[in-house]
């Protein structure tokens, strides 16, 4: 097992990362935190997988919340129906809610910490590729709104994320590939030989190597993390592709394209475009998007309408007035800020016929 340290100074945590030690979980839990009441939430999914029996692994009782699956789970209702639960049981400041789960679990769990009872303290043990690599680390936590998606939420630290690779066994291949949209992002960002090395894998042999690749996703993230734990700089290299991305997913209301599928899409908008401005060495778009295919994510999408897309993009978060700040890749492994005016992509996408 590797152990990795997120230095934050008081808030800083370790992240276990191995396979088959997840039964062993409850009793580290249960000695790091021997005053607290253990709270595990968790979803319908993962509980019929690995529910009674991640709970027969404590010493001690603990209470069992399973929430319904999906992105939807991420909501005000989901929120107050888990605070409520917590309260009836009695939850106090001193005791411990673990996020069983994927990122939507996560998310949510870390927010509830975030703000239940001003604050209890939250352990991670992400189950899907997706919240491996990237969601179970860093502290965002949130939840969605009608305006769109983790609108509510905080920086939130847990005190410890424990990675077992053994739960991306039971996975199905579709979330798996949405998982995979993260890692080749960082590969992209941040890491020339992390692409090379998925380059040469596919989805079958990629379990041979998957505690290494993990390990170093999540080693990138910690640092990016340290350097800029509030997303003033830095850290927003972590949404390249995300803007576009996001809107494929806003655009199907979260139904028919997954958030991965969706970042996959984006990335590729986005370095086609890099490569129009001359921002981003020629071929890196069909790098990416043999990459992308030979992990079975897709490239083509159902089209958009411009004006759809526009408006998604100026209700995104990180939008201010005309303009947001776009991540582009100089080259794979190297990416920068650059704040654009909306409307311009839009049309430059538009000349590209991206849209419908
Ligand atoms: N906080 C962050 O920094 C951050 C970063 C990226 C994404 N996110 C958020 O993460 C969420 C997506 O996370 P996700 O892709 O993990 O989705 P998810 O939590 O919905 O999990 C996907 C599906 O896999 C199932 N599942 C989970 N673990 C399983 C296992 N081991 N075996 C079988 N099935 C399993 C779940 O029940 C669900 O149906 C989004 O809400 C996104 O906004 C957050």
């Amino acid at each position: 097992m590797k152990e990795l340290t997120v230095n934050l100074g008081e808030y800083s945590y370790s992240v276990l990362i191995g396979n088959g030690f997840w039964k062993d979980i409850p009793k580290i839990v249960e000695s790091d935190f021997p005053d607290s009441k253990i709270f595990i939430v968790t979803d319908e999914n993962v509980n019929e997988i690995y529910g009674n029996e991640f709970e027969s692994c404590f010493s001690n009782p603990c209470k069992r919340i399973v929430l319904r699956q999906g992105e939807g789970t991420k909501s005000f209702k989901s929120y107050e129906q888990l605070c409520d639960n917590l309260l009836s049981f009695g939850i106090k400041r001193n005791d411990l809610l673990v996020a069983f789960g994927g990122g939507v679990i996560g998310d949510l769990v870390g927010f509830v910490s975030a703000t239940i009872l001003r604050g209890v303290k939250f352990v991670q043990i992400p189950t899907t590729l997706l919240a491996q690599t990237d969601s179970s680390i860093g502290g965002k936590t949130g939840i969605n709104t009608k305006f769109g998606k983790n609108l509510v939420g905080a920086f939130n630290q847990p005190q410890k994320v424990f990675i077992d690779t053994d739960f991306l066994k039971t996975l199905n291949n579709r979330i798996f590939s949405d998982g995979m949209a993260e890692v080749i992002k960082y590969g992209c960002i941040y890491s020339e030989n992390l692409f090379q090395k998925l380059n040469k894998l596919n989805e079958v042999n990629i379990f041979s190597e998957i505690n290494e690749i993990i390990y170093e996703c999540c080693d990138i993230k910690r640092h990016v993390v340290e350097t800029d734990e509030k997303e003033a700089g830095l850290r927003k290299i972590l949404n390249f592709g995300h803007t576009f991305g996001h809107v494929i997913e806003k655009a199907f209301e979260y139904e028919r394209y997954t958030h991965g599928e969706s970042v996959a899409g984006g990335m590729v908008a986005i370095s086609l475009l890099g490569e129009k401005y001359n921002l981003t060495e020629k071929g890196t778009t069909a790098r990416i998007i043999n990459l992308l295919n030979k992990f079975n994510l897709p490239i083509k999408f159902e089209k958009i309408s411009k004006q759809t897309a526009e408006k998604i993009i100026q209700n995104d978060k990180k939008a201010t007035s005309n303009s947001i700040d776009f991540i582009f890749i100089n080259q794979i492994g190297k990416a920068f800020v650059k704040p654009l005016d909306i409307s311009k992509i839009i049309n430059d996408l538009d000349d590209m016929n991206y849209f419908s």
